[in-house]
């Protein structure tokens, strides 16, 4: 890789000792980079972004705190820009795994260690993130368009648990529910404090002259599906037309979306061979129950208020509530 690419390196191996690191939940430290808690390589990929990433207009972003919703919207991003481009017998979410049609921002641009892999995606790009907004260069925030999901910290909580009891090898000793309790709550969790991460997209949500950046709930989305799924096609500039909403397609992409025929699916049913050898996540892990409200059958009272009050105190005045 060229000289410039040489420095960002060196940058990042000089910066990740001097952060603070705290317990990962799975295998390895996270590390404190600009206020939010990353692994090691998310801070690379930051890195890279704002050294050499060239934003297009027709970028999109989608953003995500893990666990909130990012291989639905994965899917129905990806349905509804594509939508003339497949039918809906023979779609790539039929055969294969969100994951796999969208490439990891973060991650994708670390391949081949520099950004030529990104520069070579034809338009429009369609990328997914776990990175908090501040973290992405002020050129990106007025070039591209960002989707941005949250979703009641109290299920995110559960469902990173869950997600994380999988993953965590057998070596280590297990994390118990008290215990990651007690660093979620002080923000120690992937891309976490998870308030934070969301109230950066909120704000710039709100702020944004250019409109660039549409905020999503995944309570809202799942009560109201087509609603969002019109929503995200009128965002993304592409709206249904009048014949369109006639065929029903609006309804289509969200029954091809829906958490039961995906996650019914046999390549989301089947585990393969991990992607990453040091995770080895495979696709039924990124299906679990797909409901809002799970936090009940797993939090004490006592658990579920302390995250309400601190969404209550990190939210105050924002407009931005669970
Ligand atoms: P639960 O663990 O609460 O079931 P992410 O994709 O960001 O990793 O988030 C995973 C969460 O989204 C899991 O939540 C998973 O079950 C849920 N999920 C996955 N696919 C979904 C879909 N098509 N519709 C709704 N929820 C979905």
């Amino acid at each position: 890789v060229s000289e410039s690419y040489q420095k960002t390196y060196k940058k990042f191996d000089e910066i990740i000792p001097t952060l603070p690191k705290d317990k990962g939940w799975w295998n390895e430290n996270l590390a404190q980079y600009q206020g939010f808690w990353l692994p090691s390589l998310a801070v690379l990929g930051a890195l890279l972004i704002n050294d050499h990433f060239k934003p297009r207009p027709t970028d999109i972003i989608l953003s995500t705190s893990p666990k909130c919703g990012t291989t639905w919207l994965r899917a129905l991003i990806f349905a509804i820009i594509n939508r003339n481009s497949y039918d809906f017998e023979h779609h790539p979410l039929v055969t294969t795994n969100p994951q796999d049609l969208v490439p990891f921002f973060e991650g994708y641009i670390r391949r081949n260690g520099s950004c030529s892999l990104l520069d070579s995606l034809p338009s429009p790009r369609f990328l997914s993130t776990h990175l908090p907004y501040s973290l992405f260069p002020k050129s990106m925030a007025s070039t591209c368009r960002f989707v941005y999901i949250c979703r009641d910290p109290k299920d995110v909580f559960v469902s990173k648990w869950h997600f994380m009891k999988k993953l965590r090898p057998k070596e280590l000793a297990p994390i118990s529910f008290d215990e990651a309790f007690e660093l979620f709550s002080r923000g120690v969790s992937h891309y976490g404090p998870i308030w934070d991460h969301a109230l950066g997209y909120w704000k710039a949500s709100r702020e944004s002259p250019d409109q660039n950046v549409l905020f999503l709930k995944y309570e809202d989305v799942k009560k109201e599906t087509s609603v969002y799924v019109r929503k995200l096609a009128e965002f993304l500039g592409v709206p249904f037309s009048a014949e369109e909403e006639k065929e029903g397609i609006v309804e289509r992409i969200v029954r091809l979306c829906s958490f039961e025929n995906l996650s019914n699916l046999e390549v989301n049913k089947t585990a393969k061979e991990p992607r990453i050898k040091t995770r080895p996540v495979s696709n039924p892990d990124y299906f679990r129950k797909g409901q809002v409200g799970d936090w009940m059958n797993h939090l004490t009272l006592e658990m579920s208020r302390l995250l309400d009050q601190i969404s209550k105190d990190r939210f105050q005045g924002s407009g931005l509530s669970f």
